[in-house]
């Protein structure tokens, strides 16, 4: 079976990198968990499974392509071949996805390319479309664009708060992305 080491980048809660942390991720292996907020959640989490942490505040960095220089760096040294980002808040630069080309995932919460941005279930739930969902696409240093891998949608019912919408975002999200990178693994493409 194929080895593939794995980073997630994670900026808040986590429920993404734990679904995949207790996912089987066919020879997918999380060897790394990079936070740019010392006090990310989900960090807690990645301690608790054992699995590394690295923590990168953007002070001390003049340039988007700075930061992205150390990031690079540090995941030379733990041979990273694919990055996943899960709620990473931070727009990464060409340098660094032309470093990682074709090897970094981004998982959002609409179907794209409806409703990008910030917050994509809040933007959705606001406009009042019925079928919403979630995408899993290829990175480039454009926000929320690049090849779609993975998409599907959530139905928007009236009884439906942005609350019970959030969960039910997350539970297709908590679903889909361990799929996504097992698929990534096997060199499926889909
Ligand atoms: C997810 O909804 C994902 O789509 C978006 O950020 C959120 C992260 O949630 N990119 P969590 O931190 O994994 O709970």
């Amino acid at each position: 079976m194929d080895e593939v080491n794995i980073a997630v980048f994670v900026s808040g809660n986590g429920t993404n990198l734990q679904a995949l942390m207790d996912a089987d991720l066919a020879g997918g292996k999380i060897m790394l968990v990079v936070s740019d907020k010392k006090d990310a959640f989900a960090l807690e989490r990645a301690k608790k499974k054992g699995v590394k942490t690295f923590v990168l505040t953007k002070e001390g960095f003049d340039t988007r392509e700075a930061y992205d220089q150390e990031l690079v760096k540090q995941l030379k040294e733990e041979q990273i071949e694919l990055v996943i980002l899960a709620g990473f808040m931070k727009i990464l630069s060409p340098y660094f996805v032309n470093e990682y080309k074709n090897k970094i995932l981004n998982i959002h919460p609409s179907l794209l390319p409806s409703f990008k941005g910030l917050d994509g279930v809040k933007e959705a739930y606001g406009y009042g479309v019925k079928v919403t969902g979630v995408t899993i696409h290829f990175v480039t240093d454009k926000l929320d664009e690049g090849k779609i891998m993975m998409q599907e949608p959530v139905a928007i019912s009236k009884e439906d708060t942005i609350d019970s919408l959030r969960e039910k975002i997350h539970k297709v999200e908590h679903r889909l992305y361990p799929e996504a990178v097992r698929h990534f693994v096997r060199g499926e493409l889909i």
